[in-house]
């Protein structure tokens, strides 16, 4: 049985795409789930893409009026000999801590740039976090069929901006515009590809030799030839350990659309990201991958399906083999929780789930008392590290616009707050009554405004507020900031203090002249890695 899980865990790949909006990830999702042989017909991949983008990850009529995708969710193929496991994060139109934690659940993370555009602002805070975590990344530089910038200076780009060296492992034959093909660096094999009709099948490829690649594609092929030995000469060499310290990325060319490096990039997932390891606890221990089940809660989404009003908890497997129906204990309340209803989520559809494996993601229904970052486990006892509450950036003031309707107010705002829909905060004086909603991303607002009305019946007025940044203070800190001028200090559920304030300037001042005030980042290196 053991031993049977060290297998299984080790065909696992688990990793997230992130990416700006528009940048191809919906796109590269399908091409992998054709290439993964889980969408053979061409008409199945239009329709999937047709499908998902009007119902399947949709499920909240917010969601439609929108047109974006606020749940994140889990795809699961074969490919290869591998199990893989594409955790869904939502864009950055629907930027929020959602999109954090689903990170804290991969083994690895897929960037995918526009060729034309090259790292965006916007995103640049999703790649630092990667960063910061250490999660190895690998780089997709997509929509090389059309044109595009330069390649070198994407590559310079992305060292200077996120600080994370890009080593190609692919190259491609051809400007932005022009793609004629990728060399994989790792063999120097130059692989040719042909277009099909909107890249609905597998592009047919051919592998060329030197001399004909010469011959045939001329300045193209000297101009990558050239580039290549550059890389070469700078050490920018896929090194498989610094990618696995996330401090180089390798890096893939291709086009989504068209298919092309499409499979190289599939590849290298398979070949680079890590297999599931054992994963430390909260004590410092280690739960080796044969322990008996165990896997942390990264996400909890409410309502999935309207006319069953559920609350569905997505629960990473660190340890053990998880079975349908077994009983585990809920970490947090010590209490057993049955798992008879285990899914596997994609959006709106739904498959139960017999088994499970370190690496696999298994969504609980009726997971009423869970929380994000709790922990589940079967036999031995395990506390997962929590998961780190990220500084939030907008703060709204919320009250409800029917006094009348007031419990159900509160009610409401405690269940999202447990959820992890949005920070809840409160002043000593205003409390329950009116508390300030503090999110990563204003997406999480709207989500509230929406669900409090639809579930509890309480329509809430969110107020904006002056507070721009924030940080974590204690009791001392509290008491030598009450009365000052542009901070608040507000106590968040779970009994941390923020100081929140109306400039940053004015906390710059505040932490040069009083070094010894406990006004700390909210999330601290250490508190990110796993
Ligand atoms: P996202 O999930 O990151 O937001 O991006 P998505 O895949 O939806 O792609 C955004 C747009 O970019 C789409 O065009 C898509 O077809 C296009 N695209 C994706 N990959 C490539 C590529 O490799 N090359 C080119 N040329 N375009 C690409 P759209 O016009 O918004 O949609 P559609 O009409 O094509 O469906």
């Amino acid at each position: 049985m053991s031993a049977d899980i060290a297998v299984q865990a080790k065909r696992r790949r688990t990793f997230a795409i992130i990416s700006h909006p528009d940048a191809g990830k919906t796109t590269l999702t399908e091409k992998f789930l054709l290439y993964g042989g889980a969408l053979t017909q061409e008409a199945g991949a239009v329709k999937a893409r047709a499908e998902r983008r009007s119902a399947t990850s949709d499920w909240m009529a917010l969601e439609q009026q929108r047109g974006i995708s606020i749940t994140s969710t889990v795809l699961q193929f074969s490919y290869r000999d591998c199990v893989v496991n594409l955790l869904d994060t939502p864009g950055h139109r629907d930027f929020s801590e959602d999109t954090y934690r689903v990170l804290t659940a991969a083994d690895a993370a897929v960037m995918v740039l526009d060729a034309a555009k090259g790292i965006e602002p916007q995103t640049l805070k999703l790649f630092e976090v990667c960063r910061d975590r250490g999660l190895p990344l690998l780089t997709f530089i997509n929509k090389w069929d059309r044109p595009g910038r330069d390649g070198l200076e994407l590559l310079d780009e992305i060292e200077s901006m996120i600080g994370v060296q890009p080593t190609p492992v692919t190259w491609p034959v051809g400007f932005a515009g022009d793609f004629r093909g990728v060399v994989d660096r790792r063999t120097g094999e130059y692989t040719r590809y042909t277009r099909t009709a909107r890249g609905s099948t597998i592009a047919p490829e051919e592998l060329i030799d030197a001399d004909r690649a010469a011959a045939e594609e001329g300045d193209a092929w000297s101009t990558a030839v050239d580039e290549m030995e550059l890389f070469g000469a700078t050490g920018q060499d896929l090194d498989v350990e610094s990618f696995l310290a996330g401090k180089t990325t390798p890096t893939f060319v291709g086009s989504a659309m068209t298919n092309f490096g499409v499979g190289k990039l599939l590849d290298g997932v398979i070949d680079l990201v890590p297999p599931p390891g054992p994963r430390p606890s909260q004590d410092g221990s280690v739960r080796s991958l044969d322990a008996p089940f165990a896997g942390f809660v990264f996400k909890v989404a409410a309502n999935m399906d309207p006319s069953h009003r559920d609350r569905i908890a997505f629960i990473r497997v660190c340890s053990g083999r998880f079975e349908r129906g077994m009983v585990v204990t809920h970490q947090r309340t010590g209490k057993p929780f049955a798992t008879k209803y285990a899914h596997q989520v994609f959006g709106q559809d739904r498959e139960t789930v017999e088994e499970a494996f370190p690496g696999d993601v298994v969504g609980l229904v009726n997971a009423g008392d869970v929380r994000v970052g709790d922990s589940l486990y079967e036999a031995d006892p395990v506390t997962f590290p929590r998961i780190p509450s990220f500084a939030p950036e907008h703060f709204s003031i919320a009250r409800v616009r029917d006094t009348g309707r007031y419990k159900q107010f509160r009610k409401g705002i405690a269940q999202l707050d447990e959820e992890g829909v949005v920070q809840v905060l409160r002043a000593p004086d205003t409390g329950d009554q009116a508390p300030v909603l503090a999110a990563v991303g204003p997406m999480q607002f709207e989500v509230v405004a929406y669900r409090l009305e639809n579930e509890f019946g309480a329509t809430v007025e969110l107020t904006p507020t002056a507070y721009r940044v924030c940080r974590r203070t204690d009791a001392a800190g509290r008491d030598r900031l009450r009365g000052m001028r542009g901070v608040d200090v507000l106590e968040r559920s779970d009994g941390t203090l923020l100081a929140l304030f109306e400039s940053s300037y004015w906390l710059d001042r505040l932490v040069a002249e009083e070094p010894d005030l406990c006004l700390e980042k909210l999330v601290a290196e250490g508190e990110l890695r796993q």
